[in-house]
């Protein structure tokens, strides 16, 4: 299914992404109230697009950066309602679902376009993905994470009491099996042979392996059958499977936002992701800011009580060198064909303010 800005009436997967890290800078040194004070004079544009209780839940933020996320987040919530329901800015309003989900009810429309959309937000980044004019309403739901924003603080407790303490603290969840996955299989490591490779206790190592600082001896057959060994930093190690944590747990929020339920959903540890991967990041950046496209994950499973899910599409993309975006959507009877297609970076100036200014 083909993603655009630009609105269309066709049944569509929207799923966008804006950057606020480089937007609205407030001057330096000034204490974190006074620099979300700050927002109302540089981001007086944006906010005016706001209606009063908008602004006021965005400006009640301790932090500059939290207050910039909700900013961006009521931008993008009215730009697909106002771009694809035919409604101006004005009458873009936003109201929740018996869950507690944002959802657009139209008023006053005879036919009007099924949309469900759902937002995310995490170190700077905000995800929108919508369904847009489907004959019945599509459920979508969509997680961003940083897998290094905590990265001292995780280390910290990492180096303390081991990786799979720290994967315990979060045991209530993620399903059993996926807490055992998290902890045990071992990840792939770039050293120039496949795991398959290893010999020995060499995989039992990477399984066992949960704590930094250390060096991991790994047997491993090589072309010729003859066996040859290779020291791998057990960092290394703790940081992929530190990824994959993030990857899982990015996963599983897409899924239980998708279903509106939240933190209410009773069948947290029913839900099962299994053989997920986290996707590479793209190499050779210059720049930790780059947000560049990297590796794409969609071959896992998803179980419910048991049994296969079949009617959920998930993906989960690299972006830059630590972020990844899911997106997940169920898949309405007959609608085989659905996918996810890449996310799309959105101009705050161009695709946003520009829009809603001229459909207020
Ligand atoms: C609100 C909640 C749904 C997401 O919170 P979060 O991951 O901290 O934050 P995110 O940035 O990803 O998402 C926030 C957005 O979720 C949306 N949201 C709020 N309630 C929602 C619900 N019931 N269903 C779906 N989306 C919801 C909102 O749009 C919100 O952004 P906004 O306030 O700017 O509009 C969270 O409280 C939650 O319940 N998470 C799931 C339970 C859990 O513990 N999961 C762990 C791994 S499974």
């Amino acid at each position: 299914m083909e993603t655009s800005v630009n609105g269309s009436s066709s049944p569509t997967i929207i799923q966008w992404f804006l950057d606020t890290r480089p937007l609205w800078p407030v001057p330096g040194n000034l204490k974190p109230k006074e620099e979300v004070e700050g927002l109302k004079t540089v981001a007086s544009r944006a906010l005016s697009l706001l209606s009063e209780s908008e602004q006021a839940s965005v400006l009640k933020y301790y932090h500059l950066k939290d207050a910039k996320m909700s900013l961006a987040s009521h931008l993008l919530k009215h730009l697909v309602i106002t771009k694809y329901c035919n409604v101006p800015w004005s009458q873009s309003t936003i109201s929740r679902d018996a869950n507690g989900k944002p959802c657009f009810t139209p008023t006053n429309a005879t036919k009007p376009v099924t949309m469900d959309f759902n937002v995310s937000h995490q170190a700077g980044i905000v995800s929108l993905i919508a369904s847009v004019g489907f004959d019945v309403k599509v459920d979508v739901g969509t997680d961003v994470v940083c897998a290094n924003e905590r990265e001292l603080h995780d280390y910290a407790h990492i180096e303390k009491q081991g990786f799979f303490d720290w994967v315990d603290m979060h045991g209530d969840v993620f399903a059993e099996s996926e807490l055992h996955y998290m902890k045990l299989s071992p990840v792939l490591l770039d050293i120039g042979i496949p795991n398959e490779g290893l010999s020995g206790y060499a995989k039992d190592a990477l399984s066992r392996c949960q704590w930094r600082n250390a060096k991991l001896n790994l047997k491993m057959t090589v072309a010729n059958g003859q066996e040859s060994s290779v020291q791998v930093e057990s960092n290394i190690v703790v940081d992929k499977k530190l990824r994959r944590f993030y990857a899982m747990w990015c996963l599983r929020e897409a899924y239980v936002k998708m279903t509106g339920e939240a933190l209410l959903a009773p069948w947290l540890k029913d839900l099962e992701i299994t053989e997920a991967q986290a996707p590479n990041a793209a190499t050779g950046f210059q720049d930790s800011t780059s947000l560049t496209r990297g590796e794409v994950v969609k071959d896992f499973k998803i179980f419910f009580k048991g049994r296969k899910v079949t009617d959920v599409k998930m993906e989960l993309s690299a972006l830059g060198p630590a972020y990844m975006i899911a997106g997940s959507l169920k898949i309405p009877k007959g609608s085989f064909n659905l996918s996810i297609g890449p996310w799309q970076e959105l101009n705050l100036e161009r695709d946003i303010l520009t829009v809603a200014e001229r459909s207020f």
